[in-house]
């Protein structure tokens, strides 16, 4: 036997308290969908073997934040874990002013309704479904600046989360700066399958707002791993730290929104950070009448010691390394068995391309929704429809939005899963795969008005 040369990558943990997760069979799984109306986000979880519908909250905290916990100072006003987190951010992200939320829609929130005024128009680089609403209920329109490379699931490009600088210019000149408040920008872009962007685009995109005083608002929640693929893939940054990228990136933007209950690794979490005084002092006042007092924004203490702790944690090289890494091993085995994925596999979760999986579906019949039904059918597994549920209808005309990627995201928690369970997964998807030709879709039963895939139901056509 030849071993082989290179040792593969390993978690930088171990295991010290476990959670049982219950083992279902065919039937109960079958009873569980049909009462879930066919949408994973209606399932309890108890009957869900592995859970892969979002990395959101979903991590395991290290021993030193559940220690962290116990600091907590619930102190409505001026509590100690309170500046603990400001200190925190500001030294891994250099924003100047805090104002911590419960989660990172909250900021998201805050933010639109301070800087957007009604016929506004927003460049990001895609959507997220969260953002984007927030958005359009403060009067603006989302205009979408990402590279085209983005929208090809079979695009191998490195950074597919780069801004199209000419469609960018384009925008500016159509509308005036004016009537753009800031650009928004993601990194490790969520609906695009976990795409990265570079540092070299994010000074392009620095400089063109700048010439026409243009604020870039980050919206941060998964800035580590953006940071992990360019330190792996951009030219110059093999040798730099995780934590020094992460600072080049905040430190090329004007402020940030924050879902901390992903890169920062706790269960509840988030914030607004901000590096104008007046948009500070207005957020700050604003947060009272929505959140809670500015230095709790919703959370508790406990929350706000836990947060702080897995910051610092989220930028320590071992950790991204496996974090990507057991993506990226995820993603390699379903390669190899030529199942169609969002190439190159991004940070956070493998994109099943459910569009080429089953051709013969319609998108108005939500391949991406059968097949996230299918594979909880199969094993267990939950994942979540990234496709024409998830995008909405079109605000103006009422039609359905067709995205050109239709997928299902099986979303990998941090710290929470092992590679067997990797292994499991992707032998179901495997499965799937393999008896496609027999899979029907679905149709829509029930709508509701706002976020719609959340709580939609269907059923089988
Ligand atoms: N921005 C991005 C890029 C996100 O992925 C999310 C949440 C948010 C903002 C909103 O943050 O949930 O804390 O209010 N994404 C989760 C997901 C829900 O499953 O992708 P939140």
């Amino acid at each position: 036997m030849n071993p082989p040369k290179r040792r593969s990558w390993a978690e930088p943990y171990k295991i010290k308290m476990v959670e049982p997760v219950k083992m279902t069979t065919r039937e109960d799984r079958q009873k569980a969908i049909e009462e879930a109306g066919y949408n994973t986000f209606l399932l309890r979880s108890d009957d869900v073997y592995i859970d892969l519908l979002t990395d959101s909250g979903t991590s395991a905290m290290s021993d030193r934040q559940w220690a962290g916990m116990m600091l907590g100072d619930e102190a409505y006003a001026g509590s100690r874990n309170y500046y603990h987190l400001e200190a925190s951010v500001k030294k891994h992200y250099g924003y100047k002013y805090l104002v911590p939320t419960h989660q990172g829609r909250a900021a998201e929130h805050l933010i639109s309704k301070i800087m957007i005024k009604k016929g506004d128009v927003v460049p990001g680089n895609m959507y997220f479904t969260t953002t984007r609403l927030h958005q359009e209920l403060a009067g603006g329109t989302f205009a979408d600046v990402i590279i085209d490379e983005a929208h090809d699931p079979e695009d191998e490009y490195p950074f597919k989360g780069n801004v199209d600088l000419n469609k960018l210019e384009d925008l500016i000149k159509k509308h005036g700066a004016d009537r753009i408040p800031y650009v928004s920008i993601a990194t490790s872009v969520n609906m695009a399958g976990g795409q990265p962007l570079s540092l070299e685009n994010l000074r392009q995109v620095r400089e063109l707002t700048q010439k026409h005083g243009i604020p870039i608002i980050h919206d941060m929640t998964r800035v580590a791993e953006n940071a992990y693929f360019i330190k792996m893939k951009e030219p110059g940054y093999g040798d730099t730290s995780i934590a020094d990228i992460v600072r080049e990136i905040c430190d090329l933007t004007d402020g940030a929104t924050m879902s901390a209950k992903k890169d920062a690794l706790v269960n509840i979490g988030g914030f607004l950070a901000i590096n104008d005084y007046e948009v500070f002092e207005e957020a700050r006042n604003l947060v009272v009448v929505y959140e809670g007092l500015h230095t709790y924004g919703g959370l508790a203490g406990r929350d706000m010691e836990a947060m702080a702790l897995g910051i610092a944690e989220s930028v320590q090289e071992d950790h991204i390394r496996a974090r990507v890494g057991q993506v990226q091993y995820l993603g390699d085995k379903l390669i190899n068995w030529d199942i169609p994925v969002v190439r190159p596999i991004g940070s956070h979760g493998v994109f099943l391309n459910a569009r080429k999986i089953l051709p013969d579906i319609p998108q108005d019949a939500f391949p991406a929704q059968t097949l996230a039904a299918e594979l909880y059918l199969d094993s267990g597994v939950r994942s979540m429809e990234r496709g024409v549920v998830s995008a909405g209808r079109n605000p103006e005309t009422g039609d359905h939005i067709y995205p050109k990627l239709e997928l299902v995201r099986l979303t990998i928690p941090r710290r929470v899963y092992t590679q067997a369970h990797m292994d499991v997964v992707a032998e179901s998807v495997a499965e799937v795969y393999e008896n496609r030709k027999k899979i029907r879709g679905l149709k829509m039963v029930y709508e509701p008005k706002y976020l719609r895939f959340f709580q939609a139901r269907f059923e089988p056509l």
